[in-house]
């Protein structure tokens, strides 16, 4: 994979340094937005995964020692900043849409750390995306989806796995029991990045790492951003765990209807596999993610509930967002009637 396409002036500007190789005596200056905007602007959001991505594949068209670079390191802290206070206001405002559940849970309210977990995923209300493409989106409208997707799932489980060194005991060991299974339980083709990738062949999409990042707008960067965000930095273990217990508790049922939506377009029983497979394969790991790694981490390190329930929040918020923005561009084109821009797709299914 190259380098993204930049989007504004703090990707050029980075992308631009970047492309010059550390020995180089360029500098770079980056102009930072309001903070309250990162969640929504592409520029900071396409600079950020490009930072984190030096520490996963990273890029063929730049040198591998960027990864540690201190300049990089630190406008990376700078973006960073933007994005979590940018976290904790799109928390707080999607607290005040939600019902009185949430709001108390997210404040920890009585009974045990499992019990408020479930009640507060239960509660959360996002966008009907899996409705949706259950019911009636079009095998174009799918095949965006699926794109959006893409940027997460052909890397799928990788974030979560720098927390594996973080934590310890009981709950260190349901973690790597619930990654074994994401990695494909040692079986080589197996893990569920690649059963995606399968999926996306299937339905005629480049399934290359990468291919689609120049045309996924912010919501879905800043959803993959913060996984890496949390994985990246051993105070937010407590948020990346959250984060992985909400995702996983919110997967089984979207992923049935995922699957029936694929079928009933017309896509091939090997497209819908990967849903397939997550339909009873997430059921287990909730319980794997909420019971055994966030309760028994919170048992360990009691200060840690806070941060477990502040990252199951920037899963459900972001990851609504993600989807409303899918929906909205939907509606948009339900609308006007007139095409929107359709993703590069290398064939049909
Ligand atoms: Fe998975
Ligand atoms: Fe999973």
């Amino acid at each position: 994979m190259k380098l993204p396409q930049a989007r504004g002036p703090i990707s050029r500007a980075l992308f631009d340094y970047m492309h010059d190789g550390p020995n180089a005596k360029s500098s770079l200056v980056v102009r930072m937005c309001r903070a309250s905007d990162a969640l929504d602007d592409v520029d900071l959001q396409i600079a950020l995964w490009a930072l984190y991505e030096l520490h996963f594949r990273s890029f063929d068209d730049i040198d591998e020692r960027w990864e540690w670079d201190p300049t990089l390191l630190a406008v990376r802290s700078k973006l960073e900043d933007a994005f979590d206070h940018a976290l904790h206001e799109a928390i707080r405002d999607a607290l005040k849409k939600q019902s009185a559940c949430v709001q108390a849970n997210a404040s920890t309210r009585g009974g045990d750390l499992a019990s408020r977990f479930f009640e507060l995923v239960g509660a959360f209300e996002g966008p009907a995306l899996a409705q949706r493409v259950q019911r009636d989106a079009s095998a174009e409208q799918i095949r965006e989806f699926l794109l959006s997707r893409s940027i997460y799932h052909l890397k799928e489980a990788d974030a979560q796995t720098w927390a594996i060194p973080r934590i310890s005991g009981p709950a260190k060991s349901a973690l790597v029991e619930l990654q074994f299974d994401e990695y494909g339980n040692g079986i080589a083709g197996q893990t569920h990045a690649e059963l995606f990738a399968i999926t996306l062949d299937e339905a005629g999409l480049d399934s290359s790492y990468g291919a689609y990042i120049d045309e996924v707008g912010a919501p879905t960067l800043a959803a993959n951003n913060v996984m890496s965000f949390f994985g990246l930095h051993r105070r937010h273990r407590g948020a990346a765990m959250g984060h992985l217990a909400a995702f996983e508790a919110t997967s089984s049922l979207p992923c049935r209807r995922y699957a029936a939506g694929l079928r009933r377009a017309g896509f091939s029983e090997a497209a819908a596999d990967y849903f397939d497979e997550h339909i009873e394969a997430d059921a287990v790991h909730e319980q794997l993610a909420v019971r055994a790694i966030c309760v028994n981490l919170v048992k360990g390190e009691p200060q840690l509930e806070a941060d477990i329930l502040f990252g199951a929040l920037c899963c459900l918020v972001l990851d609504s967002r993600q989807s409303a923005e899918l929906i909205a561009r939907w509606d948009d084109h339900d609308d006007s009637a007139t095409p929107v821009q359709s993703p590069s797709v290398v064939g049909a299914p």
